[in-house]
C-alpha cells in the first residue's frame, strides 16, 4: 500500500486551493505578546490565511476570520454561524460559510486601497483580547505616490449577538482629494468553490441595504441588513443593488491630515433564531443605538466574562498571552443562549472538518466551560441531548439498542465522518475511514462530562431531564455491543479504535473497556439517584422520573442486573506485576519502535510509514493508556499499582508521535508531566499546544484553531501546574509551577460557589530577596555560539586587502562586538572616502560574509553550546539572541538550532549598538522578562558593557583582558551546566549584589 494516509489525504482535500499545503510547518516566532494584546507588527502574505484564523473573532453566536476589508488575493474570508449547517456530497454536511460583513472598499482619488499594491509603510494589527476587538492600523501610499493612514477596527457584540461592528478611520498624510467608500454585503461566500446559498431578495432601506438568502438544502432562511455612517465631513451617499451584493457608497472631499470615521454596522438573524431573519435584521438595525455606544456594551460584556475565566500569570508573558488566546478562541466558538449546538473541531475559526463536532468538545474542552462558564457548559451538553435521535438512529443501523453518538456529529446526531476520503491523485485508491465504525469511546466520553458537570454543579433538575437520559440510554448500547466470552469467563468489546487512531482494528482497547466499565457504574448509579432522589408519592406534583425515563427507553430491571455483571467482568488487559496497561491485546507482541530514528521528521509517523505499517507498531497517535490514567485520575482506575502512572508514562510517552500525530497530545502530556512532578517537560509540551495556533507549528492553522488543544490548555494549566484535584468539599491545589511563573492565579466554579487560586512558587512564599532570579538568558551569537568572527575576518581582509589597508588578524581583535560601519572607520582609520564609498564597502564586506555563511552547519557551533541551551530549555528558561550582526537569523538557522531560540534581536532591532544596553533591553522585552532576571553570555567588552549598563547578569566568555567586567568569567561554554552557574551566582549574590563577580 502507497504512503498515503488518512490525516494526508484529508490535509490535501480539506485545504484544495493552495498547492504549498503540504509544506513543512513554519516556526513564526513574529507576533508579538503583551499581557492582553497579540501584535502582528508586519503583513506577511505568506501567512495569509493561517492568519486568519488567528486573528478570528466571534461572540458564540458566529465567527469571522481575519481577512482583511478590503479583501487580498489568496484569501479565505469566512463568516460561520453555529448550527448553520448544510448538505454537501462525501462529507454529508457542513457549516456553510455566510455571507461576508467586512467588505470595505476605500477609493483615492480613484486608487482603490489595497495591499497587494501601492506601498506598506507602516503596518500593525492588534488582537485585544480583553475586550474583543480587532484593529490595523497601515499607512499606505498609493501606487501615484498618495499616502494614507487607516486605522480598522472591528467586533462581533458580545452584548447584542446579531450586532456587528466595524470603523475605518481615514487620514489623508500628503493630499487633498477625494475619497469613495464603499461597503457592501457579499452573497456569494463559498465553501471552497462550493456554493451553499440561494439568493432569495435584497433591497434598499431609508438607510441602509439588506439581503435575504436560503441555504440549499437545509432551508435556513438568512437575513443580514447594514447601514454606514461617516464622521467629520459631509459624504452624500448612494446605494446600489447589484444581484447579491448589495452597496453602500459614501462620497466625501478630504484634505491633508483631517481623519474622517466611517463606521458600519450589521445586523444578522437565521431561521434558527427567528421566523422572519430580514424584518428582524431591518428592525433591529433602524433601532441600533451609536457605533460607540454598542462598542461600549461590548466591551463591558467581555468584562463581566474575564471576570470568571481569566488565567493570571506572572513571570512569563508569552505564556500570559498564549493562555489567554486560547480561552478567547474558545469561549468565542461556545453559545451561551443556544442549546442545539456545540463546538466543532476547529471552532467558527476555518474550514477544517467541515464544522463537525468531535470528542474534543465533552474531553477537552468541556472542563473550561463546566468549572467557568458552567450556562455555556449546560447548552453543550443538552445538544447531545437534543441529538439523541440521531444516535438512536446508528445505533439501530448497526443492529445494536440504545444510543450510539457518531464519531462526527453535525445538526441531527446522526454519523456525519465520511466514509472514505478522496485522493486528489486520480490513481490512488480512496481510503477508508474506519473511525465511523469503530471509534466509539466518545459514548462514554460523553456520559463523562455529563456526570463531572452534574458533580461541578450540583444542577439535579438538568441531570433528570436531560443527563440521565443521555447516559441511560448509551448504557443500553453498550450492554447490546459487549460480547461475552463463556471461555474465558469476561466481556469483550471487539473491533474498536481506541483513541490512537494509528491502530484501526483492535480488540479490548484498555481506555474504551475501561470508560465502558465506568459508564455502567454511572448508569447504575444514576437509576438510583433518579429513583432515590424523585419517589413516588411524596409529593403529588413528583412524577416517578426513574420509571417514566425506563419505559421510554425500554430499560428493565434485567438490564441494570446484566450492567452489573458487565461491570464485574469487563476484560481489561493489564500486567499486575509490572504494573503495565497494555493498550489493547497484543500491543505489546508488536514491532516496536524508536522515534529518534525517524527524526528529523516533519510529518506524521503514519505518513513516514503507511497505515498498514503504523498499524503494526508499537507507535500511538495520540494518548490511550495514558488519556485513561488521567481522565481516572481521581477514581480508582485500572490498577491500584502505586507507581502506575509513572510506569506506563515511561512506557508509552517515547512512543507517541507527539510533535505531528495529534495536536490533543501535548495538553494532555502537559498534564501528566506536571502531575509525575517533571516539570521542566510539561513546561515545554504545554507551551508547544498552548503555541499551535500563534505559531502555526503543524502548518495547518489555516484550517481553523485547534480546539481541542486549546481546551487542553487549560486544563494543563489548571490540573497540570495547579494541581488542582476536584474533592467533594472543594478543589484542592497542589501546584507545581514552571520555574519563571512567580504566580498563577484563577477561579473555579464548584458547587454554587467560586473558589479563587492565588499560587506562588515556594521561593516566593518564603522570599529570599538575595537569590537572582534568573528567568531568561540572552546570548551574543559571533565568539559564544559559534565562530562567526572567523567568517566575518576573512570578509574584512578580503575588503582591506582589495583596498589596500593595512589590516591582520591582529588589527582584527580590535572588532570583536563592534557593529558592522564603527569596524569599517577602524579599518579605514585617516584613509579619507566619501560616504557613498564607505557604503558600497561596507555592502561588499556584508557580500562576502553572507557568501561565507551559507556554508555554516551545526558543526560550527562551539563545543557545549547546544548542551548549555537544551538544559537552560529543560528548566523552561527564555532564550534570546542578542548580537550585533545584521545576519543573526541566517547564522542560527544554518546552525540548527533556531527550536531553541525564543527570540532573535540582532543589528537591525535597536538604533544604538553595544554597549548602549538597548540591545539586551529589548530582547528582554520580547521574552517579557525584566532586565534583573535576565543573564547575558558575551565574549566582547563592549558587551558586557552593554549588559552591565542593562542591569542584568553578566558571564564574560574569554580571558580577563576582555571581560573582566563580568559577573563571572570563563574559558568557553564546554561543560558549563545550569546548576553551578545559578550556585554561582546565588553565591555571588549573598549581601553583595549585582556589583560583585566571581572569577
Ligand atoms: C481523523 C478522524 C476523522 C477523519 C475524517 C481523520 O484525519 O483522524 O478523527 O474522523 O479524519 O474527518
Ligand atoms: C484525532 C481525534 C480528534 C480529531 C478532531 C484527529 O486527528 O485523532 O482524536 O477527535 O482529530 O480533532
Amino acid at each position: 500500500m502507497s504512503a498515503v494516509t488518512l490525516d494526508s489525504v484529508f490535509r490535501l482535500r480539506s485545504t484544495l486551493p493552495l498547492p504549498n499545503l503540504m509544506n513543512i510547518p513554519v516556526h513564526s516566532r513574529d507576533l508579538i505578546y503583551t499581557d492582553w494584546t497579540l501584535i502582528e507588527p508586519q503583513f506577511d502574505p505568506e501567512r495569509l490565511r493561517a492568519r486568519e484564523t488567528v486573528f478570528t473573532i466571534g461572540n458564540g453566536y458566529l465567527g469571522t476570520r481575519g481577512s482583511f476589508e478590503e479583501g487580498y488575493p489568496q484569501a479565505l474570508p469566512a463568516t460561520l454561524m453555529r448550527g448553520v449547517y448544510d448538505a454537501v456530497p462525501v462529507i454529508y454536511t457542513e457549516l456553510a460559510n455566510c455571507p461576508d460583513w467586512l467588505s470595505l472598499v476605500v477609493i483615492v482619488n480613484g486608487e482603490r486601497f489595497r495591499l497587494d499594491r501601492g506601498d506598506i509603510l507602516h503596518y500593525e494589527r492588534q488582537l485585544d483580547l480583553r475586550h474583543g476587538l480587532l484593529k490595523r492600523s497601515v499607512r499606505w501610499r498609493s501606487p501615484t505616490g498618495k499616502t494614507l493612514d487607516l486605522q480598522f477596527e472591528r467586533f462581533a457584540s458580545l452584548a447584542d449577538r446579531p450586532v456587528l461592528g466595524l470603523r475605518c478611520q481615514i487620514t489623508p498624510i500628503d493630499f487633498n482629494g477625494t475619497i469613495e467608500v464603499q461597503s457592501s454585503l457579499n452573497g456569494y461566500p463559498e465553501n471552497q468553490g462550493f456554493d451553499h446559498w440561494e439568493q432569495l431578495d435584497q433591497g434598499k432601506l431609508e438607510q441602509g441595504i439588506w439581503l435575504q438568502l436560503r441555504t440549499r438544502h437545509s432551508h435556513i432562511e438568512l437575513g443580514m441588513a447594514t447601514k454606514i455612517a461617516v464622521i467629520g465631513t459631509n459624504a452624500s451617499f448612494q446605494a446600489a443593488n447589484p444581484p447579491g451584493y448589495p452597496t453602500l457608497t459614501a462620497t466625501f472631499a478630504v484634505t491633508k491630515g483631517q481623519t474622517i470615521s466611517v463606521e458600519k454596522v450589521v445586523t444578522i438573524f437565521t431561521s434558527q433564531e427567528v421566523e422572519l431573519p430580514v424584518q428582524a435584521a431591518q428592525n433591529k438595525l433602524a433601532d441600533l443605538p451609536a457605533y460607540a455606544v454598542l462598542l461600549e456594551a461590548h466591551q463591558q460584556a467581555w468584562d463581566t466574562v474575564w471576570q470568571h475565566s481569566d488565567v493570571e500569570i506572572e513571570g512569563d508573558r508569552t505564556a500570559q498571552l498564549a493562555v489567554r488566546y486560547n480561552l478567547f478562541q474558545l469561549f468565542i466558538s461556545a453559545s451561551s443562549h443556544h442549546d442545539r449546538v456545540s463546538v466543532s473541531a476547529k471552532t467558527l475559526s476555518g474550514l477544517g472538518y467541515r464544522g463537525h463536532i468531535f470528542w474534543d468538545t465533552e474531553i477537552f474542552i468541556l472542563p473550561f466551560f463546566t468549572l467557568t462558564q458552567p450556562a455555556i457548559a449546560r447548552n453543550l451538553l443538552t445538544y447531545r441531548y437534543h441529538t439523541l435521535e440521531g444516535a438512536r438512529r446508528k445505533a439501530a443501523h448497526s443492529g445494536y439498542q440504545g444510543a450510539m453518538f457518531p464519531w462526527e456529529s453535525a445538526a441531527t446526531g446522526d454519523e456525519v465522518t465520511p466514509k472514505t476520503s478522496i485522493p486528489t491523485d486520480p490513481y490512488a485508491e480512496a481510503v477508508r475511514i474506519w473511525v465511523r465504525d469503530r471509534e466509539m469511546h466518545l459514548n462514554a466520553d460523553i456520559a463523562y462530562a455529563v456526570w463531572h458537570y452534574w458533580q461541578a454543579t450540583g444542577d439535579d433538575n438538568w441531570l433528570r431531564d436531560y443527563g440521565a437520559e443521555i447516559i441511560l440510554d448509551t448504557a443500553l448500547f453498550w450492554m447490546s455491543r459487549l460480547e461475552w466470552h463463556a471461555e474465558q469467563e469476561r466481556y469483550e468489546l471487539c473491533g474498536v479504535i481506541g483513541a490512537d487512531e494509528y491502530h484501526e482494528q483492535v480488540n479490548n482497547n484498555a481506555f474504551t473497556n475501561r470508560m465502558v466499565q465506568w459508564h455502567l457504574e454511572k448508569a447504575v448509579a444514576v437509576y438510583e439517584w433518579l429513583q432515590h432522589t424523585f419517589p413516588v408519592g411524596e409529593a403529588s406534583q413528583n412524577e416517578n422520573h426513574a420509571a417514566t425515563l425506563a419505559q421510554k427507553l425500554q430499560l428493565t430491571s434485567e438490564h441494570r442486573l446484566s450492567w452489573q455483571a458487565m461491570i464485574a467482568k469487563l476484560y481489561i488487559p493489564y500486567d499486575a506485576e509490572t504494573g503495565l496497561i497494555e493498550q489493547f491485546e497484543g500491543f505489546f507482541q508488536l514491532k516496536d519502535i524508536d522515534l529518534n530514528d525517524y527524526e528529523p521528521r516533519k510529518q506524521s509517523i503514519q505518513a513516514v510509514l503507511g497505515i498498514d505499517e503504523t498499524n503494526q507498531r508499537q507507535v500511538l497517535k495520540q494518548p490511550d493508556v495514558l488519556m485513561l490514567l488521567y481522565l481516572m485520575r481521581d477514581t480508582q482506575s485500572v490498577t491500584d499499582h502505586p507507581d502506575a502512572l509513572q510506569k506506563n508514562w515511561d512506557y508509552y510517552a517515547p512512543r507517541t508521535d507527539i510533535t505531528y500525530g495529534s495536536s490533543l497530545t501535548p495538553a494532555i502530556h502537559a498534564i501528566l508531566a506536571a502531575n509525575l512532578g517533571a516539570t521542566a517537560d510539561a513546561y515545554q509540551q504545554f507551551m508547544q499546544a498552548a503555541m499551535v495556533d500563534l505559531e502555526d507549528s503543524r502548518g495547518n492553522t489555516e484550517d481553523g484553531i485547534h480546539a481541542a488543544s486549546a481546551g487542553g490548555v487549560w486544563q494543563a494549566v489548571v490540573f497540570g501546574f495547579g494541581g488542582i484535584q476536584l474533592k467533594d468539599d472543594g478543589p484542592v491545589a497542589t501546584p507545581h509551577l514552571p520555574p519563571t511563573w512567580t504566580r498563577l492565579k484563577f477561579k473555579l466554579h464548584w458547587r454554587g460557589t467560586w473558589h479563587s487560586f492565588d499560587l506562588t512558587p515556594p521561593s516566593a512564599q518564603a522570599p529570599d530577596s538575595h537569590k537572582p532570579n534568573i528567568q531568561g538568558f540572552i546570548f551574543d551569537l559571533d565568539g559564544v555560539l559559534t565562530n562567526t568572527a572567523e567568517f566575518h575576518y576573512r570578509a574584512w581582509q578580503q575588503l582591506a586587502d582589495e583596498e589596500n589597508l593595512p589590516f591582520d588578524r591582529q588589527a582584527n581583535e580590535a572588532l570583536r562586538g563592534v557593529a558592522r560601519q564603527a569596524s569599517l572607520l577602524l579599518i579605514v582609520g585617516d584613509r579619507s572616502y566619501s560616504e557613498a564609498q564607505l557604503q558600497e564597502m561596507m555592502e561588499r564586506k556584508n557580500r562576502y560574509y553572507v557568501e561565507s555563511i551559507q556554508t555554516i552547519t551545526p558543526q560550527d557551533l562551539l563545543p557545549g553550546a547546544v548542551a548549555l541551551l537544551d538544559e537552560l530549555r529543560q528548566t523552561g528558561m527564555k532564550i534570546a539572541i542578542g548580537s550585533a550582526s545584521k545576519n543573526a537569523k541566517t547564522v542560527i538557522e544554518k546552525l540548527g538550532i533556531a527550536d531553541r531560540i525564543d527570540v532573535i534581536t540582532d543589528g537591525d532591532s535597536v538604533e544604538k549598538p553595544k554597549p548602549a544596553p538597548d540591545l539586551f533591553l529589548y530582547a528582554a522585552t520580547q521574552l517579557g522578562l525584566d532586565p534583573a532576571h535576565c543573564v547575558v553570555v558575551e565574549d566582547a567588552t563592549v558587551g558586557i558593557e552593554a549588559a552591565i549598563a542593562a542591569g542584568m547578569w553578566a558571564i564574560g566568555l574569554g580571558s580577563m583582558d576582555h571581560v573582566g567586567a563580568a559577573h563571572i568569567v570563563l574559558q568557553n561554554l564546554m561543560g558549563v551546566h545550569w546548576a553551578d552557574l545559578q550556585t554561582k551566582l546565588d553565591r555571588l549574590n549573598d549581601g553583595r549584589g549585582i556589583g560583585s563577580a566571581i572569577h
